[in-house]
């Protein structure tokens, strides 16, 4: 399965932070936003990643992620010249894809929980059309909303509805098969100009292919698109690593944990941080 790891937008919701940098590399407590949903595709156990962001933004993210072989990845960038919409990732992407499944996943979601990635796998294993990720939440029409019946099957799609007919998010993970592209080849633009990315997950709905995995209670789904929920997803991960004494989304570490880089390797970029507590954490997980 390929990943596509879309990082782009204006950022405008977080000016001025965002006047001069790339939204994805905001600091979410001790590491860089775009390390949360990084590692969420290498939970999924994907290792060839597409970063698609803006041209501003790319060089940046090229500096701090490289071709991902640091982390034992293959990490190739694409421009999107302007947000033209979510669903416009597949059509950039679709090369990369190269007619295989992949997960996309946006480059401002925070997933944290435990047996998160045995549900990662088991959406992969089971896929048959499109897998999405629903997330209990106190203001749906903020969202994606997916309506379920009693038995958790998916019966309606609606995108920032003003009257949600239910409190689950979608969130911004989804895995496809390898129809996506086509599906999104045949989108036209909506009322505000984008591709958008719930058109598709209708399209599957409609054929009856698209499946709702909901996260439950005890899970974390976070967005940071906003100075709020920027704040709240830094304290969320302040408090758990702190508490707990481990890293959330601390790429290195699932890199080392998946057997993609040497305990050595890990030592290493822990040895060239070393001024920093994430630095020490990581040459102490190395040994
Ligand atoms: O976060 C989950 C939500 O993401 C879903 O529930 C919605 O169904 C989905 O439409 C999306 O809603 P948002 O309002 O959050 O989308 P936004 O336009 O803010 O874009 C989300 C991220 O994707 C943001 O970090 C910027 C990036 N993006 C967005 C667009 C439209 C791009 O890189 N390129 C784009 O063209």
């Amino acid at each position: 399965m390929k990943g596509i790891l879309l990082a782009g937008g204006t950022g405008s919701r977080l000016y001025p932070l965002t006047k001069a940098t790339s939204k994805q590399l905001l600091p979410v407590y001790d590491k860089p936003m775009v390390y949360y949903p990084l590692s969420v595709l290498m939970l999924a156990g994907i290792r060839e990643i597409l970063v698609i962001s803006t041209p501003d933004s790319l060089p940046w993210l090229r500096g701090l992620l490289g071709d991902g072989s640091r982390l034992g990845l293959e990490i190739t960038y694409a421009e999107q010249a302007e947000p033209r919409g979510i669903a416009e990732a597949l059509l950039i992407g679709a090369d990369h894809i190269g007619g295989e499944p992949c997960a996309l996943i946006l480059g401002d979601n925070i997933f944290h929980g435990a047996g998160f990635p045995a549900i990662l796998r088991e959406a992969q294993q089971t896929l048959d059309g499109c897998v999405l990720f629903g997330y209990p939440v106190s203001d749906p029409e903020r969202y994606g909303v997916g309506e379920v019946d009693e038995n958790g099957v998916l019966l309606s799609i609606e995108e920032k509805p003003l009257r949600p007919r239910s409190n689950n998010a979608l969130t911004g993970l989804y895995f496809y098969d390898s129809e996506a592209v086509e599906i999104a080849r045949d989108l036209a633009p909506s009322a505000r100009g984008e591709l958008e990315i719930t058109d598709v997950n209708k399209h599957y709905l409609k054929n009856g292919r698209a499946r709702l995995v909901r996260l439950s209670r005890g899970f974390t789904w976070l967005d940071a698109g906003t100075h709020d929920s920027l704040l709240a997803a830094s304290q969320y991960v302040h408090v758990i690593e702190e508490r707990q004494g481990i890293r959330v989304a601390c790429v290195e570490e699932i890199a080392l944990h998946m057997g993609y880089i040497t305990a050595e390797e890990c030592h290493a970029i822990g040895v060239e941080m070393k001024n920093s507590e994430y630095g020490q954490y990581l040459m102490q997980i190395a040994q």
